[in-house]
């Protein structure tokens, strides 16, 4: 693929090196900031998205774009008024998503987005869902969950813990709500209990456990590093342009089309 990076920060940082092991070529990046940093690209950077217009219709199979919450809206309006495929992992702007999305859908081109481009936590998202639904007929295992993360991550739970307390409760008829917050009180049994820890640099970690008098089952998803990240959205890449596709897509859509 022919790539252009929109942001140049950590993740960008990170996409250029991996593109390039895979065997893809990052042509262009759009940084307002990063004229300070010494980029590989040189000249091929540029302040902004829409500024990509000067390259040849073409020059781009795919954007990948990680910025800000406050700049992903326009940058993927940019590009798709320019019909590149965009993959954005930008967070903190899904409240404009409908608005975005009817102007990807007008432009005819194409937006993948995921909040968490992890392959191996989506998977685990799958997993953790069918192990509910094993576990459901059999009353003697109860179900919760509980996630640690370093001192500096500001919310609680996070939010990868909600998405995995609403799989669970969405296959599982013995319970019915998630309880995050401290209990002064022994959980009822129809709710799952999912809580979390906050020290020092600890990796991102989350378990679900189902758990009965005579054994406990526990899965878990520890990330050991933003490598993953990266991966997933390589992979996202790859797979918007592997065939000509228009409108918006999510994981979702992309791992039912692998597994198939
Ligand atoms: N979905 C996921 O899996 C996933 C994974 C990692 C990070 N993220 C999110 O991705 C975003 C970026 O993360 P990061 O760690 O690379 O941050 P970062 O701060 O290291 O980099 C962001 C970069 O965006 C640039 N930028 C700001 N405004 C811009 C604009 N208008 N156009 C182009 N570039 C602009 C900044 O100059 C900076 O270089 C954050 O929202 C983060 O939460 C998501």
């Amino acid at each position: 693929m022919n790539v252009a990076l929109i942001g140049y920060g950590k993740m960008g940082r990170l996409l250029e090196r991996m593109l390039q092991e895979k065997g893809h070529r990052v042509l262009a990046a759009a940084d307002p900031f990063a004229a300070e940093e010494k980029t590989a690209l040189g000249a091929q950077v540029r302040k902004s998205a829409g500024e990509l217009a000067e390259f040849k219709p073409g020059t781009f199979d795919a954007a990948i774009e990680f910025t800000r919450p406050d700049a992903a809206a326009a940058n993927i309006t940019a590009l798709a008024e320019l019909k590149i495929p965009v993959v954005t992992g930008t967070t903190g702007w899904y409240d404009k998503l409908p608005e975005i999305s009817e102007k990807v859908n007008a432009a005819g081109s194409a937006l993948f987005w995921a909040p968490n481009f992890s392959l191996g936590m989506n998977l685990f998202y799958r997993l953790a869902a069918y192990a509910a639904s094993l576990f459901d007929p059999f009353p003697e295992y109860d179900a919760g969950g509980f996630e640690s993360h370093h001192n500096k991550k500001a919310d609680s739970p996070s939010g990868t813990a909600k998405i995995l307390a609403e799989a669970v409760l969405a296959n599982m008829t013995r319970k019915n709500k998630a309880v995050y917050e401290m209990l002064d009180r022994s959980p009822l049994a129809d709710e799952f209990h999912y809580a979390s820890l906050r020290v020092g640099s600890v990796p991102g970690t989350h378990s679900i456990i189902f758990d009965s008098p005579a054994d406990t089952v526990e899965i878990t998803h520890t990330v050991r590093n933003r490598e993953g990240l990266a991966a997933g959205a390589i992979t996202a890449a790859e797979w918007l342009v592997s065939k000509p596709r228009s409108g918006i897509f999510t994981m979702d859509e992309m791992l039912a089309d692998i597994l198939a």
